[in-house]
């Protein structure tokens, strides 16, 4: 005979069962079945002749100009040199023959550069737009001392990761609107979602574009636009000082590969299998300790990252 004690049990294992299981199968289908068994979601070379990327000289930005050459699209590559703007058109335009224009801003400068490149961009059927570029800190830094050290940092990454991302929206939506297609890449960080201390106003301003890539796809779905925001763990890139690329760190090359492959798929996304394991993992802990206990863990992580990077600061490394 079934006691009460196990009937309560099998019920409260149903629902946990349950509850598991009405997670687990849309994430599975997000980031496995679907893109790796069902292929692309949307059939990115039907929504324009033009691409434009933000910070396309490199990591990540200049991955994602190679892969959208590599699918047929002209691209506008916008960027802080003007020569490495040059050597980097040069190489994809001998690699894919496709038609490259350049666009030399600073977007730690203020609202003047959108004309340039609102000049720059003017009359071109751009289907996809990346908003990559991105600054954070050199290294974890409490946020008052980074302030007071240098205040002018604070408000470039603040121009940089936040009014850039709105400002390049505004200027490529009208065209996509008229032509009712378009895809919008926004590059976040699992910074905006994880703990990251000492990182405080670059993990903040990823949050932003967390949000505002949300409610940006809600508002325009109707009209053909697909917002993807790509949350990256760590890349190897001059951003992340990692050199040697790894299952965890993957090359710009690969990560990217991996977010076009998702497209689609989800609004948000770290759109890279080791990276979503993270983010689980993340996810799990917070769920089996409390919220303070996980943000203190990153934050002894964070301190740890700084005192190294100190340390090799005063030996002049
Ligand atoms: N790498 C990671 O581990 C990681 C992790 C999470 C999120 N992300 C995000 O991914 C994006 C790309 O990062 P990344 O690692 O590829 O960076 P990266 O290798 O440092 O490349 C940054 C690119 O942006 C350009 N840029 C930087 N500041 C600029 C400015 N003020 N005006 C115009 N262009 C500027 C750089 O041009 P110059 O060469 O002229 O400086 C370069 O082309 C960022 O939004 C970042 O927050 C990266």
């Amino acid at each position: 005979m079934v006691t009460s004690f196990q009937l309560f049990g099998s019920i409260a294992l149903g629902i946990v069962g349950y509850k598991i299981f009405a997670k687990f199968l849309p994430w599975a289908y997000i980031n496995i079945f679907g893109p790796f068994l069902l292929g692309p979601k949307l059939d990115i070379r039907r929504v324009g002749g033009w691409a434009v990327i933000t910070g396309s000289t490199d990591g990540i930005g200049k991955a994602y100009a190679k892969a959208l050459a590599k699918k047929g699209f002209s691209l506008v590559l916008i960027s802080r040199s003007l020569s490495k703007l040059e050597t980097v058109a040069k190489e994809i335009e001998n690699e894919y023959k496709v038609q490259i224009k350049i666009i030399d801003v600073d977007f730690s400068g203020g609202v003047e550069i959108y004309n340039k490149i609102k000049a720059g961009i003017d009359g071109l059927d751009i289907g996809v737009l990346v908003n990559n570029v991105g600054v954070s800190y050199p290294y974890p830094e409490f946020f008052l001392d980074s302030y007071q050290q240098n205040p002018k940092f604070l408000v470039d990454i603040v121009s940089v990761n936040i009014h850039s991302v709105t400002h390049m929206c505004a200027l490529v939506l009208p065209t996509m609107l008229n032509r009712k297609k378009g895809v919008i890449i926004n590059i976040s960080s699992s910074a905006a979602s994880i703990p990251s201390p000492l990182l405080t106003v670059y993990s903040a301003s990823k949050a932003f574009v967390d949000k505002f890539s949300e409610d940006l796809q809600t508002e325009y779905r109707g009209s053909g636009i697909t917002v993807q925001c790509v949350q990256p763990g760590f890349v190897a890139t001059n951003m992340s000082k990692i050199k040697k690329a790894s299952l965890m760190s993957p090359t710009p090359d690969a990560y990217v590969a991996s977010a076009l492959r998702i497209l689609g798929y989800n609004i948000q996304t770290t759109a890279y299998l080791p990276h979503e394991g993270l983010q689980l993992a993340y996810e799990f802990m917070k769920y089996l300790t409390c919220a303070p206990y996980t943000a203190g863990f990153f934050f002894k992580h964070l301190m740890t990252m700084r005192k190294r990077a100190l340390s090799r600061m005063s030996k002049g490394k």
